[in-house]
């Protein structure tokens, strides 16, 4: 036997030297949720140490975080039911939660890049990501509607809108909105293929999100798809987003792979709620080491070709490089 692949190893170093792919710090996004009132954390009950932050509490966090290097945020708004309507406009209401914490967070923390979530199911009464008519969702009125809302969060101090509401045309539309208005730096990383997927479950608890009618098939994709991601891809490519992203991850390794692929601009994954929770609640029943499932689900993410991950796992991974 001339090749003897253990040979490669056979001891740490060696695995080290060998290793074609690493993880860091600097590849990944943590997802923050933000709610509303004073010095107040509640821990989300399907994602064990992760919280809803009041905005005194958001900002605490992110500044421990930053202390242990990670650099960009992805934050979500939890609202009261009050607040929604059938058109989101609690979206781009400058004083809202949402708005409000955007600007404190990059008043006193320049530091910390900020990414928006951009689709209207935290404020829509109808718990949809576009507006609904007679039980149908509506592209092209949605997309009024998404622009406003990416808009106003630049106007707010976003650095990374993220549209993830998978309307047609919505990546072309934002971009023009936002370049009329000056805001030609402000980056988009579209959830490009976004799939109508189980593993959103968690998230939906979190920000009590969940559709109050039907399913979000109409929008998102079907997981049997993988060329039609190519279509997405495409469409956002050409009308000016600056990252892709692929959501959710872990069953969507082929999907990465592809975009990385295909198009010269870097891939993002969504390593979503639900593949946390089960992380979690595997590790708590101790059948399996949560520790090590972790860095094996974000390495495999990598290795598929993602450059960046959001992650809930953020946190915890950072305390481990130190
Ligand atoms: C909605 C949105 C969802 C997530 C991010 N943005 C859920 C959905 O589409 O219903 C899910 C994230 C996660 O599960 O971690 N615009």
């Amino acid at each position: 036997m001339i090749r003897r692949p253990r040979r490669n190893r056979q001891s740490e170093t060696i695995r080290r030297l060998a290793q074609e792919t690493t993880l860091s710090t600097d590849d990944l996004i943590f997802p923050l949720f933000v709610t509303e009132g004073t010095n107040k954390a509640v821990e989300v009950s399907s994602m064990p140490g992760i919280y809803r932050y009041s905005p005194d509490l958001l900002l605490k966090e992110i500044e421990s975080c930053l202390k242990l290097g990670i650099k960009t945020f992805d934050i979500f708004p939890q609202l009261e039911e009050s607040k929604k309507d059938k058109h989101a406009t609690e979206s781009f209401n400058s004083d809202g939660l949402y708005l409000r914490t955007i600007r404190e967070i990059k008043e006193k923390l320049p530091e910390a890049t900020i990414m928006t979530d951009v689709a209207m199911d935290p404020y829509s009464s109808d718990g949809h990501d576009g507006i609904v008519k007679d039980g149908k969702i509506l592209n092209d009125e949605t997309l009024v509607v998404l622009g406003k809302m990416a808009l106003a969060q630049a106007r707010a101090g976003a650095d990374i809108i993220g549209p993830s509401d998978m309307m047609d045309g919505r990546v072309g539309y934002i971009r023009e909105t936002l370049d009329d208005e000056g805001f030609t730096d402000v980056a988009i990383m579209s959830y490009s293929a976004k799939y109508a997927s189980a593993f959103y479950g968690p998230f939906r608890d979190a920000l009590d999100s969940a559709p109050k009618f039907g399913d979000k098939k109409s929008y998102q994709m079907n997981p049997a798809n993988r060329r039609e991601a190519l279509i997405e891809a495409e469409l956002d490519y050409a009308e000016g987003a600056d990252f892709l992203m692929v959501k959710p991850a872990f069953s969507y390794l082929d999907i990465i792979q592809t975009l990385n692929e295909n198009f010269p601009i870097p891939i993002a994954a969504y390593n979503v709620s639900g593949e946390y929770a089960m992380i979690k609640a595997a590790a708590q029943n101790g059948w399996l080491d949560g520790e090590r499932a972790m860095l094996e689900m974000l390495l495999s993410i990598k290795r598929a070709g993602a450059k960046i991950i959001l992650t809930y796992f953020a946190k915890e991974f950072a305390l481990l490089q130190k």
